[in-house]
């Protein structure tokens, strides 16, 4: 199981401290789960520093497809590297959304990510009206497709988070989910993780269903009391 928490634009530096180093604390001596925390490009640092020694990775929100360059705004896999990060994001909606992603970049970026050595999330999933409208598995294939061809070699893991479902409180019911997740492992059989207003009270249920592999948590991923509570849900499944 793998449960990562994507903190989107919220934590400064010292905010960041004051989290992990509780967290660290908090989840002293748990085994069997791997966990990830994405926090803001600017608290990466301070983050690999305070969770040096634990078992506990840091990952970006996202990374650019090129090595260096004149992107202004944009952070390569290899100053992620020299950081100690250890994987990203790539794809997540919310970038699709308001930042122009296509599966076109969202492919490019996780080739330079893998390429440099970092852990790739990709993610995945389908709005309120394509699913309405019946397209949820067209746009899953597409999605997961742009993913496969760029790493076809399988080292990747997958995100499925219904649009619908993300800081709506809305969670796709387990069987929904599972669906999903058994659909996109027809198409490219990685590990899938789930997200989409996952919470203490819903994370066994949905990480206890077959295909689903962990899960990806925003806003429940900024408490450190909710967040250890969804890794523990995860122990021993
Ligand atoms: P949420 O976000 O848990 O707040 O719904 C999930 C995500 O966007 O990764």
């Amino acid at each position: 199981m793998l449960v990562v928490g994507n903190w989107k634009m919220y934590k400064t530096p010292s905010e960041t401290v004051e989290f992990c180093s509780a967290l660290a604390e908090r989840l002293d001596g748990i085994e069997d789960v791997d966990i990830a925390i994405c926090p803001p490009y600017t608290s990466l640092a301070d983050a690999v520093r305070t969770l040096a020694g634990t078992e506990i990775a840091v990952a970006a929100q996202n990374v650019h497809w090129a090595e260096e360059g004149a992107y202004t705004g944009e952070v390569s896999a290899a100053m992620l590297r020299e950081l100690g990060v250890y994987g990203a994001i790539v794809g997540h909606s919310e970038r699709r959304q308001y930042f122009g992603e296509s599966d076109e970049t969202v492919a490019r970026r996780a080739v330079a990510a893998r390429a440099a050595g970092l852990e790739v999330i990709a993610c995945v999933g389908e709005s309120q009206e394509e699913r309405e409208s019946g397209q949820t598995e067209l746009v899953l294939k597409l999605q997961v497709e742009a993913v496969k061809d760029a790493l076809p070699d399988g080292d990747v893991v997958l995100a499925y988070e219904p649009v619908w479902a993300i800081g709506t409180g809305k969670t796709a019911t387990s069987e929904l989910a599972q669906e999903a997740h058994a659909f996109i492992k027809s198409l490219y059989d990685v590990p899938v993780l789930y997200g989409g207003s996952v919470k203490p009270e819903n994370a066994a249920e949905l990480m206890g269903m077959p295909g689903i592999d962990g899960a990806l948590v925003g806003g429940a991923s900024l408490e450190v009391e909710s967040f250890a509570a969804i890794v523990e849900a995860a122990y021993g499944l």
